[in-house]
């Protein structure tokens, strides 16, 4: 069987975390060698990139050096872990991807979807997810229950953003779910995390056996 890349994606408080840890669970029941990893991150270089871009600082940051900071971690991250994964088979499930440049920069930064799309095709080629799944709440409940989770840590530079930020992501995110309905799974991620869970088992566990069934 070929290895499948997988990303989950969402706005801040939609329950990503936990659900990841869900989705490592039916691979590993579905005898799936799984690399877990996330963006922006998932090596050493990415993830000093990742302290870059998250850090609050005097200096502003203009959206072009975080476009491109983005895809330069994601350069790193595609050659040195995405890549040779796949290449020997294994699944890569990635916190994270180039929908979410789509969301954040182009959508919320307002960044160009066409020099998202230039980046996109320097970086990875042909290489696209074979599934994602976004995660989707309502921003008002996604946000309180990232404030509740934030409590007592640092806030991040995205974090700091306001409501119509994330309401923005929200729709950048919406959007491309109906341009490419094939490849995405829009799961409703403001029930409670146990069905949220449930609904994102069966549904894996359905994609492992089609990907079994297909090679
Ligand atoms: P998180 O995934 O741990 O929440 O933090 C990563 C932050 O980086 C999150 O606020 C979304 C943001 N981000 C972008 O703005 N563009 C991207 O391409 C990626 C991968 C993440």
């Amino acid at each position: 069987m070929k290895g499948r890349f997988i990303t989950v994606e969402g706005g801040e408080g939609v329950g990503k975390t936990t659900q990841l840890s869900v989705i490592k669970q039916v691979l590993a029941e579905g005898g799936v060698e799984c690399v877990m990893t996330r963006e922006p991150g998932g090596t050493p270089r990415a993830e000093q990139i990742r302290e870059l871009l998250l850090t609050p600082t005097q200096e502003p940051m203009p959206p072009t050096c975080e476009l491109l900071l983005m895809f330069a971690a994601r350069a790193t991250h595609l050659e040195n872990v995405i890549k040779p994964a796949l290449e020997r088979g294994a699944w890569v499930v990635s916190d994270r991807f180039t929908d979410a440049t789509y969301a954040y920069q182009g959508s919320a930064r307002g960044m160009s979807v066409a020099d998202i799309a230039v980046l996109e095709d320097l970086v990875q080629r042909s290489l696209r997810p074979d599934l994602t799944l976004l995660l989707d709440a309502p921003v008002e409940v996604a946000l309180e229950r990232a404030r509740q989770r934030n409590q007592g840590q640092q806030t991040d530079r995205f974090e700091l953003e306001r409501a119509g930020f994330f309401e923005r992501v929200r729709s950048g995110y919406l959007a491309r779910a109906a341009q490419e309905p094939q490849r995405f799974r829009v799961i409703d991620a403001s029930r409670p995390l146990k069905d949220v869970s449930e609904t994102l088992r069966s549904l894996l566990a359905t994609y492992v056996a089609e990907a079994k069934r297909h090679g």
